[in-house]
């Protein structure tokens, strides 16, 4: 079991939104048990533990309390809580730099999507990253009319009554701002604020509050308004939603429209002239954090101009245009009791810390990672070392070095194992690699555990119901063995009703969720193999350009000829290359995974892949970029092309659709031509793009 599944403190923000919906749930469905069927499947103190671990997630993740939080449920009566609202525009999260470098990196990463060389100023607000939870608020001609929490970034909760209570939050707005106009920032409590409250609370005989951020989230959440408004709550304004008019070509003039407006904006935003100027800003913020009234933990910069931001779209659920800067983190020493080796998916084996526990940055740590051999090697560190831990943000805990001069006098530097130590066989290291590995593929339990567990995780299979826990226990008693297994489980039915803590019921739920996923899209399909260098992005590129699991296995088979046409085929996919395509090779020739993967195909129904933007002329259509682009640089337009559903390939053959042809375009636009292929001007191409709408 990997430590980010065991520890809260290490989910990343995506895991725990995974893990709270898992868990949402499974609690659900025990509550029905008990309630509902008097049928009780798990004991009352494992009941505890699941909603324990829940609370614990919502604790430290505030924003990402769901509409179904089972933890609101405690001690009141059945409620409907707050009713759901879908934000006009998502509520993005933000990317992070943990230092200098990723914070040039992200300068650079501007300049060459907008095409921009140094002589071009690109300014950059900077601004205290608040501490606490995002709120958007609505204005419609002028007068607020709907609050919501972040919730998923698409859907949050309707908190208006809650944020009326905030003194900071204007009930109207002058008559110069848009008829309909939503602003989003920060709702937060002072750190005097805190201890007062959690004063209150302990006089009270209440539970306290962690931090100022829970005590924050903990007053918001409140069905009673009037709670609420005892609870000193402040707020601070940093971005826009939805606005019928426009508000300015810069963000620095929206923030001071803002102030205008009567909204606090946060005083120590600072427009900067470029990225030195930020990070000065940064580093005098750094030295006084701990001054402030309020907690913050970096420094949030953002592209000033909106035309610019406007072009540079977003990744994922973070827009491209503003990165948060965190503050470095936070340290402590402890006793290194030993290092155990962890064994993944791919074989990698990933040496793990075992700590004297300790608190670092309000959270007991017990376990950091050793990241690999080289690391250890490098730090020197040895069992029984006293050492510095740390947590930079959401990552897992780290050791930081060893304190030599506590060192004990037998000590002994540590011995990375040459043999896998689950099942024996040898470790080896790949050139240029830094991992080690285990060589014993499906032999080796751990491996085929792992693999076993990914293939039914949330962004694979996502059988419901069926985790981790489960798997082992079935492994183990020779249940399944291979993924393919898990679809002939109903022929071990009596087998499972037998088990502990298994009825029919639930044998029943089991069996019905294995069997709704029997039909498969052909993305999350690939995604499930675990194939080395595979993850989402990959598998929805291979899954978007090979349309068909046949295709694709036809593909790859043909392609352990690296001269074959499908190999330049493979290759020229954007984003997949020779490093990838080998890793892909390999899986797909290896015998044991043939032979679970023709199983597989047999006894699934993959489906095609489905271009989400049908309506675009280029979805599904293969663009081939080449010579100079005038308007836009060439990582601009693909990723523009990509969000219309079109495939960018890097070389043209007679599957291109349409090759667009800036000056100086040579061979490309000449085989093109031959082949009597559509070729675009870079003005033909983004007229066509016009018809189209890329809100
Ligand atoms: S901008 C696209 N600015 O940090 C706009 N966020 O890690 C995205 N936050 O969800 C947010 N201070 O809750 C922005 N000055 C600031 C912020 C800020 C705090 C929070 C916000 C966001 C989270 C992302």
């Amino acid at each position: 079991m990997t430590i980010e599944v065991k520890d809260v403190d290490s989910l990343t923000e995506d895991e725990a939104v995974q893990a709270l919906a898992a868990l949402a749930a499974e609690i659900a469905r025990h509550d029905q048990l008990y309630h509902q069927q008097d049928e009780p499947e798990i004991s009352d103190a494992d009941y505890d533990a699941l909603r324990q671990r829940y609370a614990a997630i919502e604790d430290r993740f505030p924003d990402l309390v769901r509409q179904d939080s089972p933890s609101g449920k405690v001690g009141s009566a059945p409620s409907s809580g707050f009713s759901k609202v879908a934000h006009a525009r998502p509520m993005l999260s933000l990317s992070n730099a943990f230092d200098d470098d990723d914070v040039t990196e992200f300068g650079a990463r501007i300049r060459r999507f907008l095409g921009l060389d140094e002589s071009d100023t690109v300014e950059i607000v900077a601004e205290p990253k608040i501490d606490g939870l995002s709120a958007s608020l609505r204005y419609e001609n002028g007068v607020f009319t709907l609050g919501a929490t972040r919730g998923d970034g698409a859907t949050g909760e309707d908190i208006s009554a809650n944020l009326r209570t905030i003194s900071d939050i204007p009930e109207t707005l002058p008559p110069e701002a848009p008829t309909t106009f939503e602003v989003r920032g920060e709702v937060y409590m002072s750190r005097d604020d805190f201890f007062t409250l959690n004063e209150r609370q302990k006089s009270a005989g209440n539970k306290e509050f962690a931090n100022p951020r829970n005590a924050a989230a903990g007053s918001l959440r409140q069905l009673d308004a009037s709670i609420t408004a005892t609870r000193p709550l402040h707020f601070f304004a940093y971005s826009i939603g939805e606005s019928s008019a426009v508000t300015g070509d810069t963000h620095w003039e929206f923030l001071s429209l803002l102030d205008r407006w009567g909204f606090s904006v946060n005083p120590l935003s600072r427009l900067c002239a470029n990225s030195a100027e930020a990070l000065a800003l940064y580093r005098e913020i750094a030295a006084g954090r701990s001054t402030l009234p309020y907690d913050i933990d970096g420094i949030v910069y953002k592209i000033n101009r909106l035309d610019w931001q406007a072009r540079l779209g977003m990744v994922s659920r973070a827009p491209r245009w503003a990165i948060a800067h965190k503050f470095a983190a936070e340290q402590a020493e402890t006793v290194l009791h030993g290092i155990s080796i962890q064994v993944g998916r791919t074989g990698a084996l990933t040496p793990v810390a075992e700590l004297e526990p300790i608190t670092v940055g309000g959270v007991v740590v017990s376990r950091a990672t050793l990241h690999n051999a080289d690391e250890i090697e490098r730090k020197d560190v040895r069992v029984g070392d006293t050492v510095v831990i740390q947590r930079a943000g959401d990552v897992i805990p780290q050791v930081v070095r060893a304190i030599s001069e506590k060192r004990l006098e037998d000590s002994v530097p540590f011995q990375f194992p040459t043999h896998c130590p689950e099942c024996g066989s040898l470790v080896l290291q790949e050139d240029g690699e830094v991992v080690r590995r285990c060589t014993g593929g499906l032999i080796c339990p751990a491996q085929s555990l792992e693999r076993l567990k990914h293939f039914v995780s949330r962004n694979a299979f996502d059988i419901e119901g069926f985790g981790g826990k489960h798997i082992e226990a079935f492994r183990n008693d020779g249940l399944i063995e291979t993924p393919a297994d898990i679809f002939r489980l109903a022929n071990h039915a009596d087998d499972i009703a037998k088990r502990e803590g298994w009825g029919q019921q639930s044998l029943d739920n089991l069996l019905g969720a294995i069997e709704a996923r029997r039909a498969v899209p052909l993305d999350r399909f690939i995604y499930a193999l675990g194939v080395r260098q595979v993850g989402q992005s990959n598998a929805r590129l291979l899954a978007r350009h090979y349309g068909t699991y046949e295709g694709l296995a036809l593909a790859i088979s043909e392609s352990t000829d690296p001269e074959s046409e499908a190999y330049a085929t493979l290759i020229a996919i954007d984003g997949i290359g020779p490093s990838v395509a080998t890793d892909l090779i390999a899986f797909f020739s290896e015998s044991h995974n043939r032979t679970v993967l023709e199983d597989l195909s047999e006894i699934l129904e993959i489906e095609p892949f489905i271009q989400e933007e049908s309506d675009s002329p280029i979805a599904g259509r293969t663009v081939v970029f080449t010579g100079t682009l005038e308007k836009m640089t060439r990582g601009e337009a693909k990723a523009r092309a990509e969000t219309l559903g079109a495939k960018v390939s890097g070389s043209v053959s007679k599957k291109t659709d349409y090759v667009v042809a800036g000056p100086g375009a040579g061979s490309k636009a000449k085989k093109a031509a031959e082949l009597g292929l559509t070729i675009l001007s870079e003005e033909e191409w983004l007229d066509m793009l016009g018809k189209v709408s890329t809100a």
